[in-house]
């Protein structure tokens, strides 16, 4: 009897309004292996969040639940996030560090009617891969169309590109070279380097041979950009003045510690800083740093996953913690806020995040300490990549 009142009771509470429901985010991430960092900062950014804002969004609580992909690996991916769907019942799919993870969970989102905020993944055909995704982080189109012309007014007239063979990377050079010969510039060889790439010494022998005043790059944030930055000067090309230009991925601030020196003056374009001035990167950076542990391993990935994060929680408050991802996904087309970066908007027609990108020198703090200086802005920056595409 006593079991049947309980029982009663229980399903009463349940049925009422105030009936508060735990909201599962799936997160897929490099949680293990040589990116491990990458994925600790989307942690530390989501914890970020939650120090800041707490966990509950009206009635419901979050609850994230992280699954590891090392590495590009659609195949894993997918399985991963399929179980998150499936099996965990997640109102909500984010992460995603590399473009073949998002691509490959992308086509399950609409069955599942869950909509995914990416955190990094930054080639801009992802959006365009289902209507419930939405994007936090940036695109290298984005990120490189400005360094072009920066490169041009510098007084560099030819120019070699070097990118990662795959989305981003070819969004990379496709999106340099368009706006550099734009400028009247001239890209003189462009170079694909396999994902796999870890011996960067032979590149750079290719480039002194090629005649190039500067070489543009892009590669993936983690051990390869780490080692491209250091054979660039270890090979004598910095020495020798071949200017560098690159996104922001290859200056990343848990790496300035290890290329000391040889770090010194390299010119980036990206969405964020560490060193960002503002009263909210302060509180950010704070949160963040003390979530991490390290405060020299914060990235650029905690920034996208904690902005993630904020647009999970409105879409939460937009559907009143009810799963409808389409509702959810209208919700915050448009919304605007000031991000630890900036000023930042989701474009309501491609679901990108429209946002200011900075040209950034690395230089020597009073500290002691190396950091990215950010030396001016190009406001309001959309994502050119998806222009280009529908032409
Ligand atoms: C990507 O795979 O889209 C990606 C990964 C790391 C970056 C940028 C883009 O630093």
């Amino acid at each position: 009897m006593k079991t049947l009142i309980s029982t009663v009771f229980a399903l009463t509470l349940m049925s009422g309004a105030s009936y508060a429901e735990t909201i599962k985010v799936g997160v897929v991430g490099p949680f293990s292996g040589p990116f491990a960092l990458q994925g600790k900062n989307f942690k530390a950014g989501i914890d970020a969040f939650f120090a800041l804002n707490g966990k509950k969004v009206g009635d419901n609580e979050i609850e994230v639940v992280y699954r590891d992909v090392p590495t590009a690996d659609p195949a894993k991916s997918k399985a991963m996030s399929q179980e998150l769907i499936v099996r965990e019942k997640v109102q909500y799919l984010a992460g995603y560090y590399f473009t073949p993870d998002a691509m490959a969970a992308a086509p399950m989102l609409q069955q599942g009617n869950v909509p995914m905020v990416v955190m990094n993944a930054a080639t801009s055909a992802i959006v365009n891969a289902s209507p419930y995704v939405v994007r936090t982080s940036f695109t290298t189109w984005q990120t490189a169309t400005p360094l072009a012309k920066v490169a041009k007014d510098g007084g560099v007239t030819k120019t070699i590109t070097l990118v990662s063979d795959y989305g981003p990377g070819a969004d990379a050079e496709t999106a340099f070279k368009t706006a550099f010969e734009k400028e009247g510039g001239q890209v003189v060889e462009s170079i694909r380097m396999p994902l796999s790439t870890t011996d960067f010494a032979p590149l750079m022998q290719r480039i002194k041979d090629s005649g190039a005043q500067a070489l543009f790059t892009f590669l993936p944030s983690g051990p390869p950009t780490l080692a491209f930055v250091k054979a660039y000067n270890d090979t004598g090309l910095k020495a020798a003045g071949i200017k560098f230009f690159a996104t922001g991925d290859l200056t990343q601030e848990s790496d300035l510690p290890a290329l000391g020196e040889a770090g010194l003056g390299l010119t980036t374009s990206f969405h964020y800083a560490v060193s960002h001035d503002s009263a909210e990167n302060k509180a950010f950076v704070e949160a963040a740093q003390k979530a991490i542990g390290n405060p020299a391993e914060l990235s650029f990935p905690a920034v996208g996953a904690f902005d993630g994060m904020h647009v999970i929680a409105k879409m939460i408050e937009a559907t009143g913690g009810k799963q409808d991802a389409a509702k959810a996904v209208e919700a915050v087309k448009g919304l605007s806020w000031t991000s630890p970066r900036g000023p930042v908007t989701i474009d309501p027609t491609s679901r990108h995040i429209t946002q200011n990108i900075y040209l950034r020198s690395v230089e020597k703090g009073a500290d002691g300490k190396y950091f990215n200086k950010e030396i001016q802005t190009f406001e309001k920056q959309g994502d050119p990549g998806l222009a280009f595409a529908k032409k």
